[in-house]
């Protein structure tokens, strides 16, 4: 590889899950128009995050990474940026009091629009059109207009990421996130799920907690860490030109970042050593993810670590595997020792809904809510196991109460996917179904505290 890396160096790489676009004068002109643009992040806030994900590589930290599979331009809604924020903070203060440790909050939101897809066309009744690869390339509907990548369909996205951003930011510095009113929201969900009882033991030790604190003088008018919350944001880097046309020079440092978004990750299907979504990442300053499917080898794990993290920077590179409930126990331990074994830091995180995608009878896309749990569990088990820190966990949700996963308290059935199924690409948790995990993913934090303090 050769180390002379710009932002546009990727160009000489071969890249997968490009679309084909029909006016190369048309993109180009779409390119040139972001890259005069406002960034949508600043460096300082990917460094800051950077620091936040060094205390998880050191076991002092856990990242909460979640969102939608595909944001969508028809579902631009300011009540749905709220739902989607609510849950996640919801599910926040759970683990943290699970963890006893800070809990890093990321969404898959406000630029999570390019999707990888198994095959480039669809076939449907025997017409053959591209498939659809996300808002920001081209649309859902089955008709050769909608399916035509169209460039200026990337400066919607960014537009729609610039509102939705600016209402995160609002929601969490302005009051909406405060941990008293977060908490009271908790206890709305145990009231009402079906299953609460199993988590009222938890959410009164949280009540007690806050109550404790506050006695202590410790309120909502003097401590802004209960009112204010720092959020960040993150998205598949698929698109490279879009990305490319978002990544500027830092004045302060002198290095690139790409503005679009505080995280990128690469996809399980771009992670090819010499392609071109490891050159655009390898050369970015912002913190970079790498899913791991069950293909991924422990050597080529090491030789990504290589390229993406060559000076070792704990909170730069975070692993995401995503194996599946009946892979993990066979391919995570060895790449697990084999970064042990290399002495490299990285945020290990646990994708539980890719691996674990089934298609229903009825022809919907789904997956059990139950070999989600039993991903996670494994994945916790694993590095108890191995003596490394279950870093966090990363998923797709929303805060509707959209019916696409089976299973959870709600006992969601196959039959019953069709009554709420909304998603634009994969199925996502609902609402209760993202807390109940939080519940859980709570107390097996828990048990890893416990662990440490009994091996101490
Ligand atoms: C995704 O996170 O939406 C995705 C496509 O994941 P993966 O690359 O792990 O398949
Ligand atoms: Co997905």
């Amino acid at each position: 590889m050769s180390l002379e890396w710009s932002p546009g160096s990727w160009r000489g790489k071969p890249a997968q899950q490009m679309p084909d676009y029909d006016d190369p004068e048309l993109l180009a002109e779409v390119e040139r128009q972001l890259a005069t643009w406002p960034p949508l992040v600043f460096a300082g806030e990917c460094r800051s995050l950077q620091a936040k994900l060094a205390e998880v590589c050191a076991g002092r930290a856990f990242v909460l990474q979640g969102g939608d599979c595909a944001e969508a331009f028809a579902d631009f809604r300011a009540d749905k940026i709220r739902d989607t924020l609510r849950v996640l903070l919801q599910m926040a203060v759970v683990l943290t009091y699970g963890a006893g440790m800070p809990v890093v909050k990321v969404g898959r939101m406000a630029g999570q629009f390019a999707k990888p897809r198994s095959s480039p066309t669809e076939v449907r009744d025997g017409v053959e059109l591209p498939a659809y690869r996300g808002d920001i390339v081209n649309g859902l509907e089955f008709d050769p207009e909608s399916r035509r990548p169209d460039p200026r369909r990337q400066l919607q996205a960014y537009a729609q990421a610039a509102a939705t951003l600016n209402l995160l930011r609002a929601f969490t510095e302005g009051g909406y996130a405060s941990l008293t009113r977060v908490h009271q929201w908790n206890l709305g969900f145990v009231e009402k799920s079906p299953q609460g009882e199993r988590y009222r033991d938890l959410a009164d030790r949280i009540s007690d907690a806050l109550t404790f604190m506050q006695a202590c003088g410790i309120t909502d008018l003097n401590t802004p860490q209960i009112t204010r919350t720092s959020f960040y944001t993150s998205h598949e880097c698929l698109l490279l030109g879009f990305e490319q046309a978002m990544t500027r020079v830092d004045s302060t440092t002198g290095l690139w970042y790409d503005t679009s978004a505080h995280l990128l990750w690469i996809g399980d299907r771009t992670r090819q050593l010499d392609g071109a979504h490891v050159e655009f990442c390898r050369g970015i300053a912002n913190p970079i993810g790498v899913k791991a499917g069950p293909s991924m080898r422990p050597d080529e794990l090491l030789r990504l670590i290589d390229i993406l993290n060559p000076k070792n920077l704990p909170g730069r590179l975070m692993v995401i595997s995503r194996m599946g409930a009946d892979k993990v126990e066979r391919h995570l331990p060895p790449l697990v020792r084999a970064v042990q074994r290399e002495g490299r830091a990285v945020v290990w995180s646990c994708d539980p809904m890719h691996g674990n995608t089934i298609r229903a009878a009825s022809g919907y896309k789904t997956r059990p809510f139950d070999r989600i749990l039993e991903e996670v569990r494994r994945f916790f088990a694993i590095h108890r196991a191995e003596g490394t820190h279950a870093g966090g966990i990363h998923i797709e949700m929303t805060g509707e109460d959209v019916t696409e996963c089976t299973g959870g308290a709600q006992a969601i059935t196959e039959a019953r996917l069709c009554d709420r199924y909304h998603t634009h690409c994969d199925p996502r948790l609902n609402a209760q179904q993202s807390l109940e995990l939080a519940f859980l993913v709570a107390e097996a934090l828990k048990e890893e505290r416990a662990g440490l303090r009994a091996a101490c």
